[in-house]
């Protein structure tokens, strides 16, 4: 039996078979190729939240596939009772590339999260010091699991499942005397992302972190910086720590480096690294051939393809593209982010679910988050032309619900006669975006937008 390229099955058999945890979009897609998706019925959508930063190299990328699929024909999984070539290479070329001495590996951020908080614990253990505290920021996203819950600043996601992993903080993010306030004789780590992808993309101000590491130096504190979202190339830099001139003790990596595969991996000094000893942490599938096959692909592509520079290179001038509509319509109140994590917050008149749904119906993906913010995270392979593809479709949009001159302009067109102006108009007058197609202004699928450079 299959059911792959029935919609209408997959959709009945999930709701009925599978925990409904998620809110899903009516589409399943069967197959990628670069920075597009093709679903059930083969229609074409540009990427331009690549899986939540995960498909770092698009889809079907020649490297990573034949490096996938030459690994599956030889070995899958051994297991740690051995060595694993494929493991020691990634570890290595994860330590070159970074602060680090030491990784280990496992398959998701929860788990290197988990790991990290295990490790900083586990440092000031060792050395009979009793020190356990993590502080962590409010609106902090680190996962899911109850250890991560509870370092996650939202509360939402640990309420329903009380009582809750004990020695964790929360301050405000950003905010160095509130942190400086949190501190006392029982802290043992401070751990922050970056730039807080999960609640909208809020990017840590340079001397805010660059604080941070001189309290948690002379506090004698860890540092861990949580890049499952911001890592391997994400912001124009192979570790976003690299932005800010300032190196962490323990640093979490998953999402992109696995290009799609599953992998998560925690990476750490020699000195923090004696926080662990032999039987305290482990993982069946941490650092299998597979997955470790992966990663050596995506980081080796990476780092002699050119692969950062692009990113800066799109990231620039979507920034500048994205700033020049800001200036235009003043529903767009702010573009944040940093390399090809970005994120597009617009004034109540719109919202994040009614902005993903219109993109959606003209073939383009993004991610809501909050309200009123799309998160824009496509493959790191993007082209400058796909990327300003997203940003016509965004400004076609926007030209509709901009303001009365806008909305009007459109209305004229559609509705010649006065009064249908009018009461059209008292639909849109708050230019809710999801009133939209009650209000007839939007039409149906508009694939012309991503036809351009496709294939
Ligand atoms: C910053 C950060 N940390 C941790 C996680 C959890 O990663 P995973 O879903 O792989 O467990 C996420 C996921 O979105 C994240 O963005």
């Amino acid at each position: 039996m299959s059911i792959e390229n029935d919609l209408s099955l997959i959709m009945d058999y999930d709701k009925n078979y599978c925990l409904q945890v998620f809110n899903l979009l009516p589409v399943a897609f069967v197959k990628g190729r670069g920075c597009y998706l093709y679903d059930t019925g083969g229609r074409k959508y540009l990427d331009m939240i690549g899986g939540i930063a995960v498909n770092s190299l698009g889809y079907g990328h020649p490297k990573l596939t034949s490096a996938i699929s030459s690994q599956a024909k030889n070995l899958i999984h051994a297991c740690n009772y051995y060595y694993i070539p494929q493991k020691a290479e990634l570890a290595y070329r994860l330590c070159r590339a970074s602060f680090a001495d030491k990784v280990f590996f496992c398959n998701s951020g929860a788990e290197a999260n988990e790991a990290a908080i295990k490790l900083a614990r586990g440092y000031f253990y060792y050395k009979d010091i009793k020190k356990y505290e993590i502080i962590t920021a409010d609106m902090s996203f680190h996962g899911r699991t109850m250890g991560t819950i509870a370092a996650t600043g939202q509360a939402k996601f640990s309420i329903p499942f009380e009582p809750g992993v004990p020695g964790f903080v929360h301050v405000p993010f950003n905010d160095i005397d509130a942190l400086i306030q949190a501190v006392n004789p029982r802290t043992a780590a401070v751990m922050l992302e970056l730039i807080q992808g999960e609640s909208g993309v809020h990017p840590a101000d340079l001397e805010y972190i660059q604080a941070v590491r001189k309290l948690c130096n002379e506090k004698g504190i860890l540092l861990i910086i949580d890049e499952v979202q911001t890592g391997v190339g994400r912001t124009g830099k192979m570790f976003c720590y690299q932005n800010y001139g300032v190196t962490p003790d323990i640093m979490t990596l998953a999402k992109g480096l696995g290009g799609g595969v599953p992998i998560g991996a925690m990476l750490t000094t020699n000195e923090v690294a004696t926080g662990m000893r032999p039987g305290d942490h482990g993982s069946t599938f941490g650092g299998n051939p597979l997955a470790c096959a992966a990663g050596n692909a995506v980081m080796e592509t990476i780092e002699d393809q050119g692969i950062i520079d692009n990113v800066r290179e799109v990231s620039d001038e979507l920034f500048e593209k994205l700033n020049k509509l800001r200036s235009k319509y003043n529903c767009i109140r702010s573009v944040r982010g940093k390399g090809l994590l970005i994120g597009i917050e617009f004034d109540d008149t719109i919202t994040a679910q009614g902005m993903r749904e219109q993109l959606f119906s003209m073939g383009i993906l993004v991610s809501a988050i909050g309200k009123t913010t799309i998160r824009l995270a496509p493959p790191l392979i993007i082209t400058k032309s796909q990327a300003g593809q997203f940003v016509k479709a965004l400004e076609k949009i926007l030209k509709t619900v901009s303001g009365p001159r806008g909305v009007l302009g459109r209305l004229k067109e559609a509705f010649p006669s006065k009064k249908d102006i009018k009461d059209k108009a008292a639909v849109v007058g708050n230019a809710k975006i999801d009133k939209l197609d009650e209000a007839g202004l939007t039409g149906g699928p508009d694939l012309d937008i991503i036809d351009e450079d496709g294939e």
